[in-house]
């Protein structure tokens, strides 16, 4: 498949590093104007010069935008969303990727600030930032909006029980969202599993090897796994899939 973005603008949040940068890239590539989104502006400035940097040489060279926003913070959504809109003038495709982790342990025993700051990022966030792109752009001239899930909304892992259930809630807002947006916006979401990036060094670092051994496809995820993936629900390719959730993951779920 020849999967291509050409004219389309996306705004990915999260996409300083990790699985986000990937996705950011991989929508160059093919094509897109990428607005790209997290809290630190000097880390969006280099992961966006490193992005344009492969195509300075090409007559096609690739602005990419930045704009340093929290998650959790409503405004910073509107205002990252109106900052895309003037930028690029217009808004095809929100990618929902930030998220936090800010306990481990057992879910029971968890202080409620850091609940809160968890519901906050991962599930309002995301609600929020599509509110924002619908009311401003999509809801006039249509658009599409990926999730980042995990597959920890799918299963049950205690140590990292709240998460998970963000990301539990974050497929049914997906599915919601994607009825009420129909036909004009299209909502899916993705579900990673373990993919060697900052977020999830606690769980893969150490023991690599025999986890990888535990996959029955015998490796740990990339952040381009999943940015392909995140390619093929952001093009025309999907154009009759909403509302459901694809797992990336190597098999790790059987
Ligand atoms: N890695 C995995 O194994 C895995 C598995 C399943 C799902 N996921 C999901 O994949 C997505 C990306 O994770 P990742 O593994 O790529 O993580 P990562 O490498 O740690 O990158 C996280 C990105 O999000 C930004 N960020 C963190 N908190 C933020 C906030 N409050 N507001 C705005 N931006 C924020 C970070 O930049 P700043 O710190 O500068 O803000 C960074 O750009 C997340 O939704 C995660 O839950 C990851």
């Amino acid at each position: 498949m020849d999967l291509r973005l050409d004219g389309k603008v996306a705004l990915i949040t999260g996409a300083s590093r990790g699985i986000g940068a990937a996705m950011a890239a991989e929508f160059v590539a093919a094509g897109a104007q990428v607005m790209i989104s997290s809290r630190k502006e000097p880390d969006l400035l280099s992961t966006a010069a490193a992005i344009e940097a492969r195509f300075r040489d090409s007559t096609d060279a690739r602005k990419v935008g930045v704009f340093a926003a929290n998650a959790g913070d409503p405004d910073a959504a509107a205002a990252c969303v109106a900052a895309t809109l003037e930028q690029f003038g217009r808004l095809d495709i929100l990618v929902n990727n930030a998220a936090t982790n800010p306990y481990m342990g057992k879910m029971i025993e968890i202080d409620l600030p850091r609940l809160d700051k968890t519901y906050e990022v991962n599930l309002r966030g995301a609600f929020v930032w599509a509110q924002q792109a619908w009311q401003q752009y999509m809801a006039e001239h249509g658009g599409n909006i990926i999730n980042i899930s995990s597959i920890g909304g799918l299963s049950v892992e205690t140590s990292i029980g709240h998460y998970n259930v963000t990301k539990a809630a974050l497929l049914h807002l997906t599915r919601s969202l994607a009825k009420e947006l129909a036909p004009g916006v299209r909502v899916n979401a993705l579900c990673p599993g373990l993919v060697k990036t900052d977020m999830a060094r606690a769980l893969w670092e150490s023991g690599e090897e025999a986890i990888s051994q535990m996959i029955p496809l015998h490796r740990l995820g990339e952040p381009e796994d999943i940015a392909q993936a995140a390619l093929f629900l952001a093009s025309d390719a999907s154009s009759w899939v909403t509302g459901t959730c694809i797992v990336v993951d190597g098999g790790m779920l059987l």
